[in-house]
């Protein structure tokens, strides 16, 4: 039977604990392999221990594997011993998993957006010095690695590695910990904690891709990054000087803000290309049409097909020459001259049946331009002018300041921040942040990434205008806040990812009782608050609803439950801030819009007929995972609506996790979710304590989710990467196929939920003070549910310090002797209290 947390009774404990040991691990200078393989192509189970020393690599054993044990980051190097002849050419793949390495293009390339990184996941290096060579570029995340000789030399390596570009420390010497008799969750627990490491990054430590030189940019083989003063260009002519130094120059035009998916043109020259470079795909001195992303498909990234079109006889493309290209942009084609001569004109047509609109294009005249060439390529570019059709002059940049940076969104990182994956797509996601934000506080402790989160959103909150008030849904790391104006709508989107910056913030303060950061950004948070109600809430349903609009909670269906139930949470803890900020004015009015949005719901998507709330208005016969557990966590479901709500979702069960909803089919494509999921989880737990559902209704489901879907990110060899994934197919493999970011912090729910339910540490509205402290009190039922015996772990404190917490049931003890020891104690903070909570059993 459940009991509820407002009838307990309040005692203040201080214990000692002897037994814990914290170890200050720091992070390693280098991050080393654990193992290799050197012969051919390596097979996961013929590893060896690596210990350093030294590999040569030759025609009889020329390709090397290294797995460095779990996931990884930063700037590539090898240490080479000797080297025979003048050069040796090799090549590097990067990979998570470990079958990447069996691809030409490894599990890459990220041809997306341009994340300060490399945007490919092969590299090659032409080694004529013995010493370090390191790469120019960041590869985020991966466990593996292989290193291929491509020339017909030997090459004796004594070292390699990643130099770290952020912190990741052992799991187990972090502030936050957790561990319980059940052997499977403290690793479920680590996927988090190792996630938010490999994903948050200082200021200052991911620098430009680009470098800004007196003579133009340089630009080195990488995803095109686009400029922000284009947004508006259509039907205009291109011109800029480009030197190529290796292999060719590129550029796209009427592409879109953000991705910058549209037509890309690369000049190739006629110079020496490494001996693995594909002739095929790139032919010498030719001009190359391609469109979309990339010249290469890859998984959800697809792109036109490529064209290619030769030289004009007079016409040489030289490295180390300069050239002026034009590109005349018209409503048939791009017309390219270079140096005056004409080239190509490359008819547009062609491309149409290939625009994907979805990515932010749907002409082919319009959008602006940016630059980046392909694969191992590397030329500048200066002296970039646009003529508007009419012949006026509507932009130059000599591509010699330091203003080129941000203009083009490559500007090294100025602030801390959390990308959602650690290779990829290294943009700042706020709504993967509503995880994110939580799993840093019971882990890493680092409440300044939170901080900074918020500052960077409030920053860029969009003045008035078309989007007045809004915050960015995906800002670049390497973006200027002041050239926002161009990001709408492309970084404004994704309806309920603002939603989700409500639940960040509350979180937050729910964490800390910071009231100097809400009260600085208070009037930013109505303003926000007001913008997604008067643009938002449909004034005859009540519910969310706005032609266009995106709704990723809800599969993108209008007048949905969970989006509208997920805005009823984020006004509750907003309405609680409120009150804590004074402004009960405030906290009344978001009470009373939470109620509206509660009763649309109640009355319009909740259906006794399928006993569970349903997906939306136009699919009253679908059961929604969020839609019921946000209706749960808003306190929109009663009692028997929870109970109902959550015994209906094992029709979404398929195999081995729960997907979104019914009118997702059943298929070995389909992506079950450990994001949505673990917003499921935590409304499990909150069925139980806040509204009485039964733990023999929960346990069933809470087992399903942490006894068998979270575990197949760790049990599996060959995908593990000691982090949470961003999917997982039915067959328990990574859930985009190769593409698949395997450490993505929107899939480690559990890490917090572990420390705030079972082990039982959490932040709790005290009704006395009406302010936030911290609670020990763990969900008896459900953990006894589970089948615990003990639990043990640490919460880190806003402000230093964290408590240490242990539980057990004394052996063999039953029925009402069977009673747990509980233990907690504060640790480096004088001014926190732990409330002990009574056991129930
Ligand atoms: C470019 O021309 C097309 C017609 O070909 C027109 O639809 C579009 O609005 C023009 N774009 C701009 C920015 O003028
Ligand atoms: C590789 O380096 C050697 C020695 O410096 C040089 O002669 C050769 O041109 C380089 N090859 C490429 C493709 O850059
Ligand atoms: C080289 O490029 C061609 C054309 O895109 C492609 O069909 C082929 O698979 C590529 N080869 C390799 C080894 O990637
Ligand atoms: C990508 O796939 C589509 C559909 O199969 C095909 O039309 C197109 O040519 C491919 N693009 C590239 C760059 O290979
Ligand atoms: C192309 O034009 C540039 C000036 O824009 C000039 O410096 C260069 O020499 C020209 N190249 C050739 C090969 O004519
Ligand atoms: C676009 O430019 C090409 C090349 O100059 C020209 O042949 C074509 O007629 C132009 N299209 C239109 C609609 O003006
Ligand atoms: C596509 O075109 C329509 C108008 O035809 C416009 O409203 C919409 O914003 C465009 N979409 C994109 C992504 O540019
Ligand atoms: C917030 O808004 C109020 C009322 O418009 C104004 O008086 C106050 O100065 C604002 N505070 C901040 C920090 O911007
Ligand atoms: C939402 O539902 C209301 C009421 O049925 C309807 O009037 C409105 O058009 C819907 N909005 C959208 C965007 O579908
Ligand atoms: C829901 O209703 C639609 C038509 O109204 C139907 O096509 C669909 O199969 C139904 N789904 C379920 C799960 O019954
Ligand atoms: C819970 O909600 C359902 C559906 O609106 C209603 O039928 C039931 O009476 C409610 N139960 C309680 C205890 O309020
Ligand atoms: C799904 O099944 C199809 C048909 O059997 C197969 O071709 C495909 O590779 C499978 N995909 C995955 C991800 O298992």
């Amino acid at each position: 039977m459940g009991v509820s947390s407002l009838s307990r009774t309040l005692f203040s404990l201080a214990f000692t604990l002897s037994t814990f040991k914290f170890a200050e691990g720091g992070s390693p200078a280098v991050h080393s392999p654990v193992a290799y393989y050197l012969g051919g192509p390596a097979s996961i189970n013929g590893l060896e221990p690596y210990k350093g020393g030294h590999v040569k690599l030759d025609a009889s054993s020329p390709v090397l594997t290294f797995d460095y044990g779990a996931e990884v980051g930063g700037f590539p190097f090898v240490e080479v011993a000797s080297v025979s002849g003048d050069a040796a050419q090799i090549e590097i793949k990067y990979s998570e998993p470990f079958d990447g390495l069996a691809n030409p293009m490894s599990d890459g390339p990220y041809e997306f957006v341009n994340g300060l990184m490399n945007s490919f996941r092969t590299e090659t290096f032409n080694i004529s010095k013995t010493g370090r060579t390191e790469s120019f570029f960041i590869q985020g995340g991966q466990r593996w690695q292989s290193i291929t000789l491509l020339t017909n030399c030997s090459l004796t390596l004594s070292g390699v590695g990643f130099r770290p570009s952020n912190t990741i420390k052992p799991v187990d010497s972090l502030p936050g910990a957790f561990n319980a008799s059940d052997a499977k969750y403290h690793p479920v627990w680590s996927l988090g904690a190792r996630s938010v490491q490999a994903a948050c990054l200082e200021p200052g430590t991911q620098p430009s891709t680009w470098e800004v030189t007196s003579d133009g940019a340089f630009i080195r083989g990488q995803y095109p990054a686009q400029s922000a003063l284009g947004k508006d260009f259509g039907n205009y002519t291109l011109t800029f000087s480009t030197k190529v130094v290796r292999g060719g120059t590129g550029w796209k035009v009427a592409g879109a803000m953000s991705t910058s998916y549209g037509p890309y043109f690369l000049l190739t020259s006629n110079g020496p290309t490494y001996a693995n470079t594909n002739s095929t795909l790139m032919p010498k001195n030719t001009l190359v049409a391609g469109f979309g992303f990339t010249f290469v498909n890859q998984t959800i990234l697809e792109s036109g097909p490529v064209r290619y079109y030769d030289l004009p006889s007079s016409l040489t493309i030289s490295d180390d020459e300069w050239y002026r290209v034009t590109t005349a942009i018209n409503s048939t084609g791009y017309l390219i001259s270079v140096n005056d001569t004409q080239v190509a004109f490359v008819d547009s047509a062609f491309n149409v049946p290939h625009i994907l609109s979805g990515w932010g294009i749907n002409d082919t005249t319009d959008g602006t331009f940016s630059f980046g060439p392909y694969l191992d390529q590397a030329a500048y570019v200066k002296d970039v002018e646009v003529k508007a059709q009419n012949g006026s002059v509507i932009y130059t940049n000599s591509m010699t300041t330091n203003e080129v940076y941000k203009e083009y969104s490559i500007a090294t990182n100025d602030r801390k921040v959390c990308l959602d994956g650690a290779k990829r797509d290294r943009v700042v996601w706020i709504g993967d942040f509503s995880h994110t934000g939580r799993i840093l506080a019971a882990s890493s402790g680092r409440f300044d990434y939170v901080e900074s989160m918020i500052e960077l959103e409030f920053d860029w909150q969009y003045p008035p205008g078309p989007a007045y008030g809004l915050v960015p849904i995906q800002s670049f790391m390497g973006a200027g806040a002041k050239y926002r104006e161009a990001f709408y709508p492309s970084q404004f989107g994704e309806d309920d990812y603002q939603h989700f910056f409500l639940l960040v913030l509350t979180d937050y303060y729910k964490l800390t009782n910071d009231k100097a950061l809400l009260s600085k950004h208070w009037n930013g948070t109505k303003l926000l608050v007001q913008t997604l109600t008067n643009r938002y809430v449909d004034p005859v349903s009540g519910l969310l609803a706005r032609p266009g609009s995106f709704w990723f909670t809800a599969q993108g269906f209008q007048n949905a439950t969970a989006p509208t139930a997920l805005f009823a949470v984020g006004l509750n803890q907003l309405a609680e801030v409120a009150t804590q900020l004074n402004d009960s004015a405030t906290a009344d009015s978001y009470t009373s819009l939470s109620a509206k949005l509660a009763s649309a719901i109640n009355h319009q998507l909740w259906s006794d007929e399928l006993g569970a709330y349903a997906l939306c208005l136009d699919g009253l016969n679908e059961t929604s995972l969020l839609a019921n557990a946000f209706s749960i966590r808003a306190g929109i479901a009663n009692t028997t609506q929870a109970t109902r709500g959550i015994q209906k979702l094992s029709d979404l069960f398929y195999k081995i996790g729960y997907k979104d909803s019914s009118a997702i089919p059943n298929g070995n494509t389909t992506q079950l979710s450990p994001n949505i999921q673990g917003f499921l989880l935590e409304s499990l737990f909150l069925a139980h304590t806040q509204l009485n559902v039964s733990a023999d209704v929960v346990v069933p489901v809470i087992k399903d989710l942490l006894d068998f879907y979270w575990p197949k990110m760790v049990n599996q060899n060959q995908y593990s990467t000691g982090c949470p994934w961003e999917y997982v197919y039915p067959d328990g493999s990574p859930g985009i196929g190769i593409f698949t970011s395997l450490c993505h912090p929107w899939g480690g729910a559990p890490t917090y939920i572990f420390n705030d339910f079972v082990l039982g540490v959490r932040r709790e509205l005290d009704q006395k003070s009406n302010s936030y402290q911290w609670v020990f009190d763990p969900v008896w039922e459900i953990v006894e549910g589970l089948g615990l015996e003990w639990a043990n772990g640490r919460a880190p404190i806003f402000g230093g310090g964290h408590i240490e917490a242990e539980w057990r049931f004394d052996k063999g003890a039953k029925g009402k002797n069977k009673k747990p020891n509980m233990k907690a104690k504060v640790v480096g903070n004088k001014d926190i209290h732990v409330h002990v909570k009574n056991y129930h059993g």
